[in-house]
């Protein structure tokens, strides 16, 4: 099958370069020029693990394209992914790179193609785009279909390899037909496809996501009242999740979610909501006490330093949401450490994706790796749960005698802290 990727960011660059490894051939595009340039020079431009492979191997085959020809590349096509970005804007959904994509796929539409959306869309914006697409010179030359993507960075060639569910939102048998054929290797492996409406693909997206945040709000309220009343938060996750209603995954506690997806998805369906006069109640009380978890954590910072932050050495180690990826979108520290910064800390950090991240103060210092990150720390604070942080010795990386941990992932016991005289604080416990 000939397939266009609009969009090459880590939806569509993943997703085509999987597409294209299942034997289709795939042509990615992007507007942004510098994106596409670096791909064709095989510098791939996002952190995920195994892209660089994947890619190779199928530029190598010939199944695998780049192009910034967003015309030609759509004409030459029978399924079009759109896979740009949808931020929100007002707390709204910003669908103005949807939009853009639909009217350059208008403008070329030379036989019958299947129009996907992959990024995360609102409910009816499926209608919304057939609409657009609509004219006389248009009739029957194309399906608007939902398709949402689940995969999460640094687990994102797995999940889309193996995903628990392929959904497919079409009345067309046609374009159902089609789509089938295209995940066929998928679902022979295992994966549950389902076709459904095209507003319930769009919803379930939503749903999920908000359903996961809410896992994870959860789990951070009960962790502050372990911290209140002396339980080991850990050993209250256990005993949760092995109760297969609940299930132990997304119940770590941690500091805020973050990243492209969580925020801005929940907000997007309260948004939703009020359109159709529905009171999301539950999602709203998610993103409310999510914010307020970057407050608290940093009153808890405040309070392991015991107010005293001027001229403090505070080393993050991991400044990206999560491990596993480079994305910077609505990470946690981007609140924490201008906030640690405006109290006079100064702020020392290691990334294991080995960037150095856009922060604008002369008071925070990029590390290559942790040992010197850490060398003269007052205040060490786990902030991601990369590997590497998990069998750390404290004691030979850190000069200073009286030095603190803060590890906000748990990745630790206080017992075995304990037992080597670190002065250590973690989350819930
Ligand atoms: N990142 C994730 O983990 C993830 C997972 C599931 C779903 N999603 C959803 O997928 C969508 C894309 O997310 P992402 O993280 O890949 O975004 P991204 O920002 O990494 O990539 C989007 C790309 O689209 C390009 N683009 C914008 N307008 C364009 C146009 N008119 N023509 C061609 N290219 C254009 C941008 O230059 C960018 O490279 C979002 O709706 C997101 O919610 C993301």
């Amino acid at each position: 099958m000939k397939i266009c990727m609009i969009g090459s960011g880590y939806v569509g660059l993943v997703s085509g370069a999987c597409f294209s490894d299942l034997g289709n051939t795939v042509t990615c595009v992007d507007n942004n020029k510098e994106i596409i340039d670096k791909l064709n020079k095989g510098i791939i431009p996002i952190y995920e693990p195994g892209l660089q492979e994947l890619v190779e191997r199928n530029l190598k085959n010939k199944r695998l394209f780049f192009s910034k020809d967003i015309s030609n590349s759509i004409k030459k096509s029978d399924v079009l992914f759109i896979c740009v970005g949808t931020p929100t804007k007002n707390n709204k959904a910003n669908l103005k790179y949807v939009y853009n994509v639909v009217k350059s796929i208008k403008f070329n539409l030379n036989k019958y193609k299947i129009i996907v959306t992959k990024s995360t869309v609102p409910v009816t914006t499926g209608d919304k785009i057939e609409k657009i697409l609509n004219s006389k010179k248009n009739q029957n030359k194309f399906d608007v279909i939902s398709n949402p993507e689940f995969l999460r960075e640094g687990e994102a060639i797995r999940d889309f390899q193996y995903p628990d569910r392929v959904v497919i939102g079409t009345d067309s048998k046609k374009a159902n037909q089609i789509m089938k054929n295209l995940y066929l290797p998928i679902i022979k492996k295992g994966s549950r496809y389902i076709n459904t409406s095209r507003r319930s693909a769009e919803l379930i997206k939503y749903a999920s996501n908000a359903f996961l945040a809410t896992k994870i709000t959860f789990i951070n309220e009960i962790a502050n009242l372990c911290e209140k009343s002396n339980i080991d938060v850990q050993d209250v996750a256990t005993g949760m999740g092995l109760d297969d209603r609940i299930g132990s995954r997304f119940l770590r506690p941690g500091p805020a979610y973050g990243g492209s997806c969580f925020p801005k998805d929940t907000r997007a369906l309260v948004s939703t909501g009020q359109i159709f006069k529905t009171n999301l109640s539950v999602v709203k009380s998610v993103i409310n006490s999510n914010e307020r978890r970057n407050k608290l954590l940093l009153n808890r910072i405040e309070s392991i330093m015991k107010n005293k932050m001027k001229n403090k050495s505070i080393t993050f180690l991991g400044v990206t949401f999560k491990s596993g990826t480079d994305d910077m979108r609505e990470s946690p520290s981007l609140k924490m450490i201008p906030s640690l910064l405006k109290r006079g800390a100064i702020i020392n950090y290691y990334e294991p994706t080995g960037q150095k991240k856009q922060f604008k103060s002369k008071n925070i210092i990029f590390y290559e790796n942790v040992k010197d990150a850490c060398q003269n720390a007052d205040l060490i604070i786990i902030h991601t749960e990369w590997n590497e942080f998990k069998q750390l010795n404290f004691k030979k990386i850190t000069k200073k005698r009286n030095f603190k941990v803060f590890d906000m992932r748990n990745l630790y016991t206080p017992k075995d802290m304990k037992k080597n005289k670190i002065s250590y604080f973690g989350i819930g416990r």
